[in-house]
């Protein structure tokens, strides 16, 4: 077990799910500090990608009915290859076993895994050979309702449910796009052989943002921002490239300002979150890699020990989603975009000489001419063929005048094109953590230390009495309640040496260690400890509150808010 591994399990971080029935892969406990560190992560992703965009959150089943997932292509194509052991039955998911045992990377296709096991002569590792590959869908599949019931599946993406109720949110924002609607909540999908910790589960957490936009204004008004950024590229051909965001646009490497815009935001809110820049880039996906929705697509990828993993993904989905939708649903799922100036246009009517239709089609003639009316297809050999409840009528040209005028058109109905950026939460607080942890040397010791992001530590302030007895447990306590009062994360604790206090709080991250000492009850002042420098400075237990809130939403030296105490 790795150091870092150990430290999360022990200190309270993560889990192995069903630990005490020995366990199952792909599941995973959040511990009360690990789920202190995802909820301040979930909290960041809403400024940047909510309160701080043209958008909003919904909250929408994780069961869904079979028809959602038949129309958004899970059903037929959201398939891994897997392959079997004939002596020992251990199933793997092939291009994974492949890249291991040859280092080479596989398109995933039954023929190709094929070709590829026998050509290199692939062998499992008890020796045995493997049996003809097979797609394995990777959704869990359940029965909604009792009896027979219904087939439904567990959601493999929460992005589905925002399509579904795609009429209602073009509606509460008034048909204006662009807009943008996300969701956080869980994902699952039936990973064939996870073997990666944190990093492959079958139950995950996801934060979505389907960014609608129109088809031909692919831009964000604060693309700005990000035109000089720059992050390492690595483009679909493996080629890397250190430019701005705005050159590989103009360089046609991004496709557009929309993709290049949330690839520069994503880099910040990852910067921000705790992951380190220089262990940070993003690549675009291979044609062959790319998933059945997707026209273009970026991963963020963080190095960790596991090597480069993905842990966003930043698509264009163009109008696959809501143009499926529409056509299973028959629901139209288009939205009408009024022009900023009307546009004339000259358009053909045709007209019905009703004086001759009537005495020719008799009591079909009135729902002829309708017919002729609607008309928009061209003339041919001198008639036109027209349908009325079920039959065919040719109409000579004789029976109907073509008129040409001109009008004027107000808009055009659109299928909206989605961007999407999609964060794998579990992945990205495992690579904070990673990239967070590390030793140094205190007092001649070594400590470990964790060095979170100070708004994203789980717990934020450590109160720690010197002695554990009165008065100084008291007013630990009072000052542990006034700054819970104010929504600081903070915990008392009087256990142990205060060297030893200092380091457990070091290990779990917590930025800032107040000490109640003999001063303290001399000139009410108490002392404030960084975590990273190990400074201390004093300061009036009534500023407290003030200092802390400042120091927790910023990076400023504790230097600048009080005197240094040794
Ligand atoms: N709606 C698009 C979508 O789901 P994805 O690339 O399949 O795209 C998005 O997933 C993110 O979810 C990934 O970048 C990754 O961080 C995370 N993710 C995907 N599968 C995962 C798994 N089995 N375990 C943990 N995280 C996963």
């Amino acid at each position: 077990m790795t150091d870092i591994t150990e430290m999360l399990i022990r200190r309270g971080y993560l889990w192995q799910s069903f630990e005490i029935y020995g366990g199952m892969a792909g599941f995973v406990d959040y511990g009360p500090l690990g789920n202190g560190l995802r909820r301040n992560l979930e909290k960041l992703w809403r400024e940047y990608f909510v309160i701080n965009e043209r958008a909003v959150e919904i909250d929408t089943p994780t069961v869904g009915i079979e028809e959602v997932f038949v129309a958004s292509g899970h059903v037929s194509s959201f398939t891994d290859v897997a392959i079997e052991c004939e002596k020992c039955g251990k199933i793997y998911r092939a291009d994974h076993y492949i890249k291991e045992k040859l280092g080479i990377e596989t398109e995933e296709t039954i023929d190709f895994i094929s070709e590829v096991l026998s050509a290199y002569d692939v062998r499992c590792e008890c020796g045995g050979r493997f049996k003809e590959p097979e797609n394995f869908n990777l959704m869990f599949s359940t029965r909604i309702g009792p009896g027979r019931g219904k087939n439904g599946y567990l959601r493999p993406e929460t992005a589905q449910g925002i399509f579904i109720d795609f009429k209602r949110l073009a509606d509460y924002f008034r048909d204006k796009l662009p807009f943008g609607v996300c969701q956080i909540g869980r994902a699952y999908r039936n990973e064939i052989s996870p073997r990666q910790g944190v990093i492959r589960l079958r139950e995950f957490n996801q934060a979505e943002l389907e960014y609608f936009v129109h088809p031909r204004d692919k831009k964000h008004p604060g693309f700005e921002r990000y035109r000089d950024f720059q992050i390492p590229l690595v483009d679909k051909m493996d080629e890397e490239h250190n430019i701005s965001l705005g050159k590989a646009v103009e360089k046609g490497i991004i496709a557009h300002e929309l993709l290049a815009y949330f690839i520069g935001r994503t880099a910040e809110f990852l910067i921000d979150a705790g992951l380190k820049r220089e262990k940070l880039r993003f690549r675009q996906h291979r044609d062959d890699e790319r998933a059945h929705y997707a026209v273009d697509c970026w991963d963020a990828e963080a190095h960790t020990s596991y090597g480069w993993i993905e842990v966003v993904g930043i698509a264009d989905r163009g109008d696959y989603d809501l143009t499926r939708h529409t056509e299973y649903s028959r629901e139209d799922l288009s939205i009408f975009v009024p022009y900023e100036e009307p546009v004339k246009v000259k358009v053909r009517r045709f007209s019905p000489k009703m004086g001759l239709i009537g005495p020719k089609f008799k009591e079909k003639s009135k729902a002829i001419a309708k017919a002729v009316e609607e008309y928009n297809g061209k003339i041919s050999d001198g008639k036109i063929i027209v349908r009325v409840d079920g039959e065919e009528y040719e109409i000579e040209n004789s029976l109907f005048e073509v008129v040409e005028e001109e009008e004027f058109v107000y808009g055009e109905r659109v299928v909206p094109h989605v961007i999407e950026p999609s964060f794998g939460l579990d992945r990205i607080t495992y690579a904070i953590l990673e990239h967070s942890f590390d030793t140094d040397v205190v007092d001649g010791e070594e400590r470990r230390v964790l060095r979170l992001k100070r708004w994203m530590a789980p717990v934020q302030v450590a109160v720690l009495p010197l002695l554990s007895r009165e008065p100084f447990t008291s007013k630990a306590d009072e000052i542990t309640l006034k700054l819970k009062r104010v929504g600081i994360f903070t915990e008392k604790d009087d256990s142990g040496s205060i060297g030893r206090r200092y380091r457990r709080y070091d290990e779990i991250g917590t930025p800032f260690c107040i000490t109640v000492d003999h001063q303290t009850f001399e000139d009410s002042t108490v002392t404030i400890r960084d975590r990273d420098t190990t400074r201390q400075i004093r300061v009036k237990e009534g500023d407290l509150e003030n200092v802390l809130k400042e120091l927790l939403n910023s990076e400023r030296d504790i230097f600048e808010f009080g005197m240094p105490f040794k």
